[in-house]
């Protein structure tokens, strides 16, 4: 007994010695700045009537994970896959290891982890809950896009973000595990968003062209987000569930970088340092409206004519998107994996894109480079299976 309490002390006394040493000379504490609470063990909830990970908070890492099903993936055994994920789900967001998990301190901190599964088209055939919406396949061909670089299409995805990098790749992990008797992966990207701390929550985010990206975006709390993002009733097994379009988009940065700062301000309309329209003065900030009727003092439209948000503005508010959107950036490629959801892409994603495809200044440094869509399952409680609705 008295050894065992010798040595303790001896450990407290060199770990103090080891916390003094960080302390400034003098002796004074000073704030470091750098004491934030730990936010791993932070739970989202993952049952209710929507998904998880579509209007919950984002996380600051995300991979979208693409397969393609094996040929004897048949109904019952898609059954067995929706209930292995639903536990899976339950388990990895709430911070506990699924079954057999070798590693199950990796599972221990899930800071904010959501998991968001969705389905091409083949999903449904193979449960005869045919047939697929109209929207559920490729998009239509765009003039500028350069697809086929390995990212499009997929029969089932998965989107995995968290707030700590380890929490999505140890997830990422036991899911593919638990998945691979069913499915083979198809293909796989890597985002990434401003890490929490970094800014007050709920700041917009800034994409690798430095521009504060989501800023004019449906909020949840707006009367009509639910009719322009959640599918209806009229939908059958998906309703609830939502239509996800990403789009690997290539920026070239190295050109971005050489257009002087009015130029990259022109090309979108908005102001890189606080986002503001150039309708209005420096620093009226974001979220002032933007003017595209308002002239500058030469008579010229203040927002371009040719400026991406007037391109991408909708005057049919029922054509509006939820955009939630990474950045990627692979080390030799880098981009945006724009994201958006909405009930139906054929008359929300593609007339906007057609827009854009046509005219749009930015479009000398943006490059659509891969094309998914996928129907978004609706969300399931306690005590019910992910993808339930398919097998009614
Ligand atoms: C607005 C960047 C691609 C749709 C914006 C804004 C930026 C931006 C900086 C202004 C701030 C904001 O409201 O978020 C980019 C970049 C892209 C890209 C860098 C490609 C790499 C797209 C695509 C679409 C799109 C593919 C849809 C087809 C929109 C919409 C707005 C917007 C709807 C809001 C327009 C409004 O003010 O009403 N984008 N964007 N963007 N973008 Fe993009």
């Amino acid at each position: 007994g008295a050894a065992f309490g010798t040595g303790a002390l001896l450990g407290l006394g060199g770990g103090l010695a080891g916390a003094r040493a960080l302390q400034p000379a003098g002796g004074e504490t000073e704030p470091s700045g750098c004491e934030a609470e730990p936010f791993g063990g932070e739970v989202l909830p993952c049952h209710g009537a929507h998904q998880a990970g579509v209007v919950t908070p984002p996380g600051a890492n995300i991979r979208y994970l693409a397969y393609e099903l094996r040929d004897e993936t048949d109904a019952d055994a898609l059954g067995r896959m929706f209930r292995i994920l639903t536990g899976d789900i339950e388990g990895l967001t709430s911070g506990v290891a699924p079954l057999a998990d070798p590693e199950p301190e990796l599972a221990a901190r899930p800071a904010r982890l959501a998991i968001t599964v969705g389905i091409g088209p083949e999903v449904l055939r193979r449960v005869a809950a045919d047939p697929a919406p109209d929207w559920l396949g490729p998009l239509p061909v765009f003039s500028r896009d350069r697809l086929g670089t390995g990212y499009d299409g997929g029969d089932l995805l998965l989107v995995v973000q968290a707030d700590d990098a380890t929490a999505v790749a140890h997830a990422a992990r036991m899911l593919d595990r638990d998945l691979a008797s069913f499915a083979r992966p198809r293909w796989r990207q890597h985002g990434f968003r401003q890490a929490r701390g970094a800014e007050s929550e709920g700041t917009t985010t800034r994409n690798l062209m430095g521009q504060l990206d989501g800023t004019v975006n449906p909020a949840p709390a707006d009367e009509d987000f639910a009719s322009l993002v959640w599918l209806g009733e009229e939908s059958g097994p998906l309703a609830g569930g939502t239509a996800l379009v990403l789009r690997r988009i290539r920026m070239e940065l190295d050109t971005w970088d050489q257009v002087d700062r009015p130029g990259r301000e022109q090309s979108v309309g908005r102001r890189l340092s606080d986002g503001s329209p150039l309708s209005s003065p420096p620093g009226s900030g974001e979220h002032t409206p933007a003017d595209f009727a308002a002239r500058d003092e030469l008579g010229l439209s203040a927002i371009p004519v040719a400026a991406h948000i007037r391109r991408a503005h909708s005057s049919n508010p029922a054509e509006r998107i939820f955009r939630r959107s990474d950045n990627y950036d692979d080390g030799t490629e880098a981009g945006l994996l724009f994201a958006c959801y909405q009930r139906d892409p054929l008359t929300q994603f593609v007339p906007i894109q057609r827009r854009l495809d046509e005219v749009d200044l930015l479009n000398e440094w943006v490059t659509h480079v891969g094309s998914a869509v996928f129907a978004i399952l609706p969300g399931f409680r306690a005590g019910e299976t992910l993808g339930g609705s398919l097998f009614a």
